[in-house]
């Protein structure tokens, strides 16, 4: 269960911070003016937090304006320019009108969204679902006192939205949650999230961004409410923080879909104050950012970015990843022997031949790793494509290919194949539950386990909620028939596990794995339809067992397997299947022996 947030207090600290609030110049009933049209991606753009804090003003925000455009990052697909905490300048006693920083931006807001809007690009705003900021607690930032949406939901969305015209807007929790604001205001995230995001409705502007910010995931209502939600407490410009926030997302592929994604925090690339990243964890920072489909919001001073650091933030192979329609973030197909993890995902075309997987090494030393390509479901002649030197690399691969990852570094690549296998292997990180929250307790966790198979575990499943399964919705059969399903489990006491394949209930598995770091496993006969199923594994009167993962395998793969005993015998008469039990013409079938999948050349 992750902790609640901290704030950068000593940034905030270094702040100036005024002391008088004056009238903000009236706001005009221009209605806004967007005509851009509403597209899917991950946001992507700038925010003023990481490098300026609250010390913001209108010189700054049109600043960074130029440079998107000058820097040509605009032309990369950089479009928000994001106004975060520090703009506030208390509310009206009578009428509750939102004030504007008088002297950080003693002309108002109006005339910089109308720039930025100007330039072609999206402005974005900033409030809190409380009363208070976390500017006002953290930063002693009095003017960020009452001016939180709470009990001005709609006053301050038709300001934002359809007088000012902002196209975004990062929605804090400081005010809502009793440790961040001098009230102790305790607020339920549920209600009050979905109530602004009714607001914005409201407003009759639909193409208007919701980030939802409660450091942690908040649920599965958040995809009804939100465009996009942090996942973890505020990044710093840190190697252990990259480290940390990735940990922390490589298990949360599920939650993942079309317009809706785990933010993983604003960009530290080229942020100069704490201990900057080194060259390869800035790569590592951003390239998985990217596959895992993070919005991308640049957070330093754009007009001080090196080339080096201004080249990787353009980089088009990258940035292809993040803004894919297939609109998927990479899941974690394995963890290497050696401590790395592989990431993979979709793109262009589900189940297709083309593939994208990152080699991610979060070790303090280099790694070799020897990636087998059936572990990510491609098999024959694979052509790589490096994303971060831009290059296609001439060999092609047949069963494997070896690459040494520097400490702390990531290699990222496209991968197209000349077949696609089925994908066998299902870890439980890779699972969907409904209940899944984490600032609610008794409802599935994904935590580390390093006896477990990809080095995570999924717990508290189960437990009288039927919404609290374990599911996925992506068990893809090329034509259907019959599979043999193997579950792996945790569990030091007798538990029962109901699987359920396309909603029908097949068994009921009465489960004991003689501890609670032993992974035991029971096999099962499924058929599936061609095409996507859903197995889900439930209990609705106790727990599950914690999980580990889930294996499915063609029951005609495995009768080959039985029937022959060597691995000679078993290449020569193989030739004409696929790894999926496909019958093949083509010569280079694919065999499977004692677990290990061999491509037959
Ligand atoms: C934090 C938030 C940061 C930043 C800050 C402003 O709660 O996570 O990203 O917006 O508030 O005070």
């Amino acid at each position: 269960m992750k902790t609640i947030k901290t704030l950068c207090v000593a940034l905030l600290a270094a702040v100036a911070l005024p002391t008088a609030a004056e009238e903000a110049p009236n706001i005009t009933d221009e209605a806004a003016a967007s005509t851009d049209t509403i597209d899917y991606g991950p946001t992507m753009g700038w925010s003023s937090w990481n490098t300026f804090a609250l010390n913001i003003n209108e010189s700054t925000i049109k600043g960074q304006a130029d440079a998107m455009v000058s820097k040509k990052l605009k032309d990369a697909g950089y479009n928000h320019i994001n106004i975060d905490d520090g703009y506030f300048g208390g509310r009206d006693k009578t009428t509750g009108q939102l004030k504007i920083h008088p002297t950080r931006f003693p002309k108002g807001l109006k005339g910089i969204v109308d720039y930025i809007h100007s330039k072609g690009l999206k402005a974005g705003i900033y409030s809190d679902g409380g009363y208070n900021t976390c500017g006002s607690y953290h930063g002693g930032d009095t003017t960020g006192e009452g001016v939180g949406l709470y009990k001005h939901d709609q006053q301050d969305c038709d300001m934002f939205f359809k007088d000012l015209g902002f196209d975004f807007i990062k929605v804090d929790f400081c005010g809502g949650d009793p440790v961040h604001n001098k009230d102790r205001l305790d607020l339920d995230e549920k209600q009050r999230y979905t109530a602004i995001a009714q607001a914005i409705k409201n407003t009759g502007r639909k193409d208007v961004r919701m980030n939802i910010c409660r450091w942690a995931y908040p649920g599965t209502w958040a995809d009804d409410a939100g465009f996009s939600w942090r996942t973890t407490q505020d990044i710093q410009p840190t190697w252990a923080s990259i480290k940390d926030i990735l940990a922390q997302n490589l298990y949360m592929s599920a939650y993942c879909s079309k317009g809706h994604y785990n933010d993983m925090d604003m960009l530290e690339v080229g942020v100069s104050w704490g201990t900057p990243l080194t060259t390869e964890e800035t790569k590592t920072h951003f390239g998985m950012w990217c596959i895992m489909n993070s919005p991308l919001l640049i957070g330093c001073n754009m007009k001080d970015l090196s080339t080096t650091n201004l080249t990787l933030l353009k980089n088009k192979d990258l940035i292809a990843l993040n803004q894919d329609t297939l609109y998927q973030q990479a899941y974690l197909a394995q963890k290497t022997s050696n401590g790395c993890y592989i990431m993979v995902k979709d793109i262009e075309k589900r189940y297709g031949n083309k593939r994208a997987f990152a080699i991610y090494n979060p070790n303090d030393a280099s790694k070799t790793v020897t990636l087998n390509f059936k572990d990510i479901d491609l098999a024959d002649s694979v052509k790589l494509h490096d994303c971060f030197t831009k290059k296609n690399l001439t060999e092609k691969y047949l069963d494997t290919y070896k690459v040494s990852v520097p400490a702390h570094g990531t290699k990222i690549y496209v991968a197209e194949a000349q077949t696609r296998l089925e994908r066998t292997r299902y870890e439980a990180e890779t699972g969907y539950s409904k209940a899944y929250s984490e600032i609610q307790g008794n409802v599935c966790q994904y935590s580390e386990a390093a006896f477990c198979s990809g080095g995570y575990k999924a717990g508290y499943i189960g437990g009288s909620n039927k919404d609290n399964y374990l599911e996925w919705s992506n068990v893809y059969s090329q034509e259907g028939g019959d599979y043999q399903l193997t579950i792996g489990y945790i569990c030091g006491e007798t538990r029962t596990i109901n699987v359920y394949v396309n909603s029908k209930k097949v068994k009921a598995l009465s489960c004991n794995s003689g501890g609670w770091e032993k992974v035991g496993t029971q096999k099962l006969d499924i058929k599936l339809e061609p095409g996507e199923n859903t197995i889900r594994l439930v209990n609705t009167s106790g727990w599950l067992p914690d999980m580990d993962y889930i294996d499915v395998v063609s029951k005609k793969v495995i009768a080959r397997v039985d029937g022959i005993g060597t691995d000679s015998a078993i290449r020569q008469s193989a030739a004409t299947y696929d790894l999926s039990g496909r019958k093949t013409s083509n010569a280079k079938g694919v065999v499977i022996s004692n677990g290990k999948k061999y491509i037959k050349h």
